[in-house]
């Protein structure tokens, strides 16, 4: 049912933590679950981001696209981590079952969230982020349940 990829993330999760003053911190859940994901960016003065660690109170996939989302956020720029989708983030995971892809949306929306949040902290805009919901659950399509 699972990749090899998702099952390896899962187990072994990289990037578990929490970053002390973090530059972005960004918290989602999705109340139809109840599965909650928070996401810690450390980003240096040239908008790269050095460092994300995450903490997921959530199923295995919700760890495992966590796990690799901060894997393929590190070292990027800010517009780079933005385009980053949980399309890509499954993708890299070598896909999940359909009933799993809106887990996969946690990740993508936790990091618009800590992006809004170092955003808001620096008084700065970044273009094409909207303001992140904190509760996806609303926005999920019925049928990936
Ligand atoms: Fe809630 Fe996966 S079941 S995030």
């Amino acid at each position: 049912m699972y990749s090899e990829k998702v099952m390896d993330h899962f187990q072994n999760p990289r990037n578990v933590g929490e970053i002390e003053n973090a530059s972005g911190v960004g918290t989602v859940g999705n109340a139809k679950c109840g599965d909650i994901m928070r996401i810690y960016l450390d980003i240096d003065e040239n908008n790269i981001i050095n460092d994300c660690k995450f903490k997921t109170f959530g199923c295995g996939a919700a760890v495992a696209t966590s796990s690799m989302a901060t894997e393929l956020v590190k070292g990027k720029s800010i517009n780079e981590a933005l385009e980053i989708t949980n399309k890509a983030v499954m993708e890299a995971l070598d896909g999940l079952p359909p009933i799993k892809v809106h887990c996969s949306l946690l990740a993508e929306e936790a990091i618009h969230a800590a992006l809004w949040d170092y955003a808001e902290k620096n008084d700065i805009k970044i273009e094409g982020l909207t303001k992140p919901k904190s509760d996806i659950g609303e926005t999920v399509e019925e049928e990936n349940y």
